[in-house]
Order: structure tokens, then sequence, then C-alpha cells
């Protein structure tokens, strides 16, 4: 099939790459940003050196009228000089924080300041008071003028470095909230294209582990998921096809042990049978009629031990049909259908949920309980006690138990009471056929059985079955 593949792959390193370039993209405009604010932090040292010259030139000012000192003079011009330099060397970025016109009329108030200063230094040597106390005046106003100037010069940068800071948090605020939607969207993103998809798979894999033998949808479109779902499938397949031969070579094997015990077991009734009619055969003439009555009734009982065990080999090998069934009522059901052969001194108690559904074959499950509990019943002597109790386990198992007050066994025992024709029974009583049904029924189903014995306390069969449901019912 043509036409755009995605991957997990790409989608991860998209969302990577769109949170790499915002991440730089922002630390580049924040850095760009600290820059300016250096620079400017530079210039503000300028700005503030300008307007203490200023400060330092009008003190001098100040001594040289009150002393009339030539140093005081110097000093004073000394200072004029070194603003008028700052100015020269700053006028563009100091023409940014005020308008040209005040640059200019600043520039000339301290040219004209240092004239008049010169005029005063040069009038003073001549001691034409009324002149120099004018000129004093005129000197202490552009003083002043330049002054102002320069504080205020030196208030608007301070303004302007204040602003920048503010802008600068903003920014930083700004680009904080802006990397933090960006990454709630890319998590909702990657949330919505990955981790979605893998639920979902998780989820499909979920209700097969919890025994849903079901295929997994391929619901993805990433080229990952939508080959490990294909995988995923195809070992479903596999292993389907493998149970399936599995459970028919298992169930092969079983048969032909059962066709050899059968061949034995049934070459006994025969072979009784076969004398019995032999000696009818030869006395037919004689008048004994009681010997002959036994005879007959030899040949009947051998020929019933023959059907019964017939009937149960072709019991045991009928292709069962499984259904939703409750354990409950099939237990009950199977009580109800032996009740007839319950000794009164045997008790039997149930205890199981009324919610365990199985997904089972009804009548081979009736079969199980029925052994189970003829075998106990057998094995109560004088009075006992049979209890049936059910409940769920772990990892979605039910767990069956049959219990009795028995005469129990021994352990070489057993190790044996799985195997077609063991019994310790008498010849007429049983064929040791009923645990080895039980086993293969339970197998069948996918449980397993165990036993736990103790030679005069009794005797518990633990039967663990799947809660398995079919495909589709919950
Ligand atoms: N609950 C029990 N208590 C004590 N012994 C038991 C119990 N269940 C089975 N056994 C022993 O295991 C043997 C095998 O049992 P199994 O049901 O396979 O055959 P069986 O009962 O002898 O004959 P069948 O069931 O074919 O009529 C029994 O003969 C008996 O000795
Ligand atoms: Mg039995």
């Amino acid at each position: 099939m043509l036409g755009f593949q995605t991957s997990i792959r790409n989608k991860v390193n998209y969302a990577y790459y769109i949170g790499i370039i915002m991440v730089v993209g922002i630390s580049i405009l924040n850095y760009l940003n600290l820059m300016t604010i250096n620079k400017k932090a530079e210039f503000s040292f300028i700005v503030s050196d300008l307007f203490d010259t200023t400060l330092e030139m009008r003190r001098f000012e100040k001594n040289y009228f009150l002393y009339g000192l030539k140093e005081d003079y110097s000093e004073n011009l000394q200072f004029t000089e070194k603003a008028e330099d700052i100015i020269k060397s700053n006028k563009k970025a100091i023409e940014k924080l005020t308008i040209k016109a005040d640059v200019y009329a600043l520039e000339t108030n301290i040219r004209e300041y240092k004239s008049l200063m010169q005029k005063h230094f040069e009038h003073d040597k001549r001691h034409a008071l009324m002149e120099t106390h004018i000129l004093e005046k005129r000197i202490r106003e552009k003083g002043k003028k330049i002054v102002t100037s320069t504080e205020a010069i030196s208030v608007a940068e301070r303004k302007y470095m204040q602003t920048l800071i503010e802008r600068s948090q903003r920014i930083l605020i700004f680009s904080g909230i802006f990397l933090i939607i960006v990454g709630f969207f890319i998590a909702q993103y990657l949330s919505r294209m990955v981790i979605r998809p893998l639920k979902q798979l998780e989820d499909n894999m979920q209700k097969i582990a919890n025994g849903e033998f079901s295929f997994i949808p391929v619901l993805s479109r990433d080229k990952e998921l939508m080959s490990l779902s294909k995988a995923f499938n195809a070992m479903l397949v596999e292993l389907e096809l493998r149970q399936s031969h599995l459970v028919q070579s298992e169930k092969l094997a079983s048969i032909g042990t059962l066709l050899f015990g059968v061949a034995h077991e049934i070459n006994n009734p025969l072979s009784n049978i076969s004398t019995s009619c032999q000696i009818l055969k030869e006395e037919i003439e004689e008048a004994d009629i009681e010997y002959k009555r036994e005879l007959l009734s030899q040949i009947e009982a051998e020929t019933d031990r023959a059907k019964d065990i017939v009937r149960t080999v072709l019991e045991f090998s009928r292709a069962g049909k499984k259904e939703i069934i409750n354990l409950k009522n099939t237990v009950n059901e199977s009580i109800r259908l032996i009740r007839g052969e319950v000794p009164s001194k045997v008790n039997i108690r149930v205890d199981v949920p009324n919610d365990i559904r199985l997904f089972a074959d009804k009548q081979k499950l009736q079969q199980v309980f029925l052994n189970l509990i003829k075998n106990s019943m057998e094995a109560i002597e004088d009075e006992g006690k049979i209890f049936i109790s059910a409940k769920k386990g772990k990892g979605n198992i039910v767990e069956i138990e049959v219990r009795d007050t028995g005469i129990g066994m021994e352990p070489e025992i057993v190790s044996k009471i799985f195997e077609p024709f063991f019994t310790k029974k008498e010849t007429k009583k049983g064929y040791g056929l009923g645990l080895f049904v039980v086993h293969n029924i339970v197998e069948e189903h996918g449980g397993t059985i165990d036993v736990e014995s103790q030679v005069g306390y009794g005797t518990t069969f633990l039967i663990r079955l799947p809660l398995r449901e079919r495909k589709g019912e919950q």
C-alpha cells in the first residue's frame, strides 16, 4: 500500500527539533537583550562621569571665586575640558537620550563658560572689580545651566536603563511562559501521536493476556507500531498453530496409552467369556442348570465390564463443545446426578461463588466432578465429608478444590493415580480410568490438577483452570 507512512522516530525527532529551535531562539533573544543592557551600562558610567565632572568643575569655580587661587582656576579648566571631551566623544549616544538642540546648547554653554572663566582670570589679574563681579554672575549662571543639563542627561539615562531592565524582565517572563506553552503542546502532540497508539497496543495485548485470544487491530499508521502489531499477530497465528499441534500430539499419545490399556483390559473379559462359552459348549448336554446359569451370569458381567470400558473410551475421545458455563451450576448438577449413590453417612458440602464463569465443555467438566466425588465416596469407609470449593486465584485463574476425609493414599500410589487402568479397587469395582479421564479433561481445558493425600486423614484434589472467556464476551 502506497501512501504517507509516519513513524514514532520521526514524530519524536520533530518534537525534539521544535523544542531545540524554541530554546535556542529564546536564548539568542535573551543574550542579545543582555548585550544591549551591558553596552548601555557602560554608557551609563560615562553619563554619570559627565555629571560628576561638571559638579567638580563648579566646585573649583566656587573655590576660585572664594580664594582667587590660580590652582583652583586650573582645576576648573581641566574639568571643563574633560566635560567637553566626554560630550565630543559620546555625542551620538547622548543625543539619543536628549534632543539634539539640548546637546548643542550644552556644548555652547561649556564653551562660553570656559571663555568667561578665562576672561575672569585675566580681569582678576588687572583688578577690574566691577567687571569681575558681572563676569562672576554670568559664570555662575552658565555653570548652573551646565550642571542642570548634565543632571537631566543623567536622569534620562537612568530612566532609559530602567526601561531596558524592565523590558528584559518582560522578555524573560514571556519567553518562559512561551516555552511552557510550547512544551505543553509538544507533550500533547507526543501523547496523541505516540503514547496513545502505544496504549491502544498495550490494552489489546492485555486482552490477550486475559485470555481473549484475538488478533490485535493495526490501528496506528506509525511504521514501528504497524510492524510490531503485524509481528505480534503473526506470532499469535504461529502460537495457535503450535498449541493445536501440541494438544493434538498429547492427545494422540494419551490415546495410544489408553488403547494399549484397553486392548489389555478387554482381553481379560473376552478370555473369561471365551472360557465360559467353551465350558458351556462342552457341558451343554449336562443337566446342571445352576452351573450353566452361573456361567451365563459371568459372561454377562464380563460383557458389561467390556462395554463399560468401551463406553469410557468413547466418552474420552468424544469431541467436546465448549461454551460459557457457570461453575456453581455445573458442580450442583454433577451432585444431583450422583445423589442416588451417595451413602447417608457421607456429607457433601459446596462452597462455590456464583460469579465464576468458564469457557468449557459442560458435560466433560461434570465428568470431572462425578469421578472425583465417586472416588471420595469410595475412600470414605464409614462416615465422612466431601467438600467442594472454588475461588478466583491470581492471574485470571480459578482454583477448585475437592477434599474428602477418606482413607487417603500412600505417596507411591499418589504418583500413579493418573495412569490409565491403575486401580487399587477390586476388579468389579473400578477400572482405573476415572482419574486418567479427569486429568485429560483438565489438560484439554488448559488447566492443571494436583493432589495431596495423607493416609488416615483424607485427600485433596486441586484443579486450576483458566478463567478464559470466549472472544468478544465478558
Ligand atoms: N479420594 C481418594 N482417596 C483415596 N484414594 C483415591 C482417591 N481417589 C483415587 N484414589 C486411588 O486412586 C486409584 C485410581 O483412581 P481412578 O478413579 O483412576 O480409578 P478407580 O476409581 O480405581 O476406577 P474407576 O474410576 O475407573 O471406576 C483408586 O483405585 C484409588 O486407589
Ligand atoms: Mg474412580
